[in-house]
C-alpha cells in the first residue's frame, strides 16, 4: 500500500524525491499554479489523502478533515505557526498536526532585524522618495532615525525567534525586557533579558518585537490602550501573527504619530493591509517572507516530509504539536 500525500502547493527542496523514494504516492497542485489553492479546490484535493503537506494559508477546520476522509494520517504544515489547523479536531480524529520549528529560526530573526532597522532609519521612505527622482543629494536633515545603540529591546514571544532575536541583539549593547507571566528562566540564561509586566515592556521600550504565535490569549494584545502608553519614538514589528496587533488601532498610532514606526511582515487579514497602512510612510511592509530564505525553506521542506513519513508508518512524528494524539489504530 503507498501512502496518499497531498501537496497543497508545489515548494522547494529535495521534497518530492524524498517522498517518492519512500513509496509514496503524490497529487500535487497543477503544473504552473503558484498561488493558495481556492477552498473548493483543495478540500477536492485532499480527498483521500493519508497525509497533507499544507501551507500555513489553508484552513484545516472540521470541513476540511471530513473532505479528506477518516484514512487521513497526518497534516504537515509547512510553518512553524499552526493557527491555520484546528487541532483539537485533529486530535479528536485521530490526525497527527506537525510543524517546521527550528529551521526557519535564523531567516525569521533576521527578518525581524531587517524590519527593525528598515523602520527605525526610514529605509522604505528614503528609497521610495530616490526611486521618485526626489534625491537632489545629501542634506544635513534628510530622514533622521533612531538610534539602535544602547536602547531598550522588548521581546513578545520569547520563545525560539525571540530568543534569536534577543542574541543577537548584543551587537548593539541592547537592554533586553520580556514580558511573561512565571518567568522563562533558560530565555534570560541565553539572552540576559529581564522579566517585566507588559506595561512596563511597552513603556521602557525602544523597539518592541512581536514573535509571538496567534491564540486566543495573543489577539489584539497590542491596540490602542497599549499604543498609547508606547513612546512616541518608539518601533513596533512584528514577524509571529498579525492578529496580535490590533491593525486599524496601529494605523491610528502611526498616522497620529503615537510612535515613531512600524516593520510588519504579517498581517490580520493577509493578504489585506488595514485601511489606510500602505499609505503611511512611516510603516515597513513585507509580504510575510520571514522563513524565506534558500536554506529555511528547504529544511522547512524535508522536516515536513520526515513528519509525513513517521505518521503514515503508524510512528510518533518528530514535530507534533497535538500531543495528545493517539495513533489511528487498525489500518
Ligand atoms: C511562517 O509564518 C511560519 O509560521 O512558519
Ligand atoms: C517559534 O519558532 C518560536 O518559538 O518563536
Amino acid at each position: 500500500m503507498s501512502p496518499l500525500i497531498a501537496v497543497t502547493r508545489r515548494i522547494t527542496g529535495q521534497w518530492e524525491e524524498r517522498l517518492r523514494a519512500a513509496g509514496c504516492e503524490l497529487r500535487l497542485p497543477p503544473a504552473g499554479a503558484d498561488a493558495p489553492m481556492p477552498r473548493p479546490q483543495l478540500l477536492e484535493h485532499i480527498k483521500g489523502a493519508d497525509g497533507v503537506l499544507a501551507m500555513l494559508t489553508d484552513r484545516f477546520d472540521a470541513e476540511a478533515f471530513d473532505a479528506a476522509g477518516p484514512q487521513l494520517r497526518v497534516v504537515a504544515n509547512y510553518a512553524v505557526g499552526f493557527n491555520n489547523i484546528d487541532t483539537a479536531e485533529a486530535t479528536r480524529r485521530g490526525v497527527a498536526v506537525t510543524n517546521t520549528p527550528d529551521v526557519l529560526t535564523a531567516a525569521t530573526a533576521d527578518i525581524a532585524w531587517a524590519l527593525l532597522m528598515a523602520s527605525a532609519r526610514r529605509l522604505g521612505e528614503s528609497e521610495r522618495d530616490l526611486r521618485a527622482g526626489k534625491f537632489h543629494g545629501w542634506g544635513p536633515n534628510d530622514y533622521l532615525g533612531m538610534d539602535l545603540d544602547g536602547k531598550t529591546l522588548g521581546i513578545l514571544g520569547p520563545g525560539r525567534i525571540g530568543t534569536v532575536i534577543a542574541k543577537r541583539s548584543i551587537g548593539w549593547d541592547m537592554k533586553v525586557l520580556y514580558a511573561h507571566p512565571t518567568g522563562k528562566p533558560d530565555f534570560e540564561r541565553e539572552t540576559g533579558a529581564k522579566n517585566v509586566a507588559l506595561d512596563q515592556l511597552l513603556r521602557e521600550s525602544d523597539f518592541i518585537v512581536s514573535a509571538l504565535p496567534l491564540n486566543d490569549r495573543t489577539k489584539h494584545l497590542i491596540g490602542a490602550p497599549q499604543f498609547a502608553i508606547m513612546k512616541k519614538t518608539a518601533v513596533l514589528v512584528s514577524v509571529g501573527r498579525g492578529p496580535v496587533i490590533d491593525e486599524a488601532a496601529l494605523v491610528t498610532a502611526l498616522r497620529e504619530k503615537q510612535i515613531f514606526a512600524a516593520g510588519l511582515d504579517v498581517y490580520e487579514f493577509e493578504p489585506k493591509l488595514a485601511d489606510g497602512l500602505m499609505q503611511l510612510e512611516n510603516a515597513v511592509l513585507l509580504p510575510h517572507i520571514g522563513s524565506g530564505s534558500v536554506g529555511a525553506r528547504a529544511d522547512m521542506a524535508i522536516m515536513a516530509v520526515d513528519n509525513i513519513l513517521a505518521a503514515v508508518s503508524g510512528k510518533r512524528p518528530p514535530q507534533l504539536v497535538n500531543s495528545d494524539w493517539q495513533p489511528k489504530t487498525g489500518a
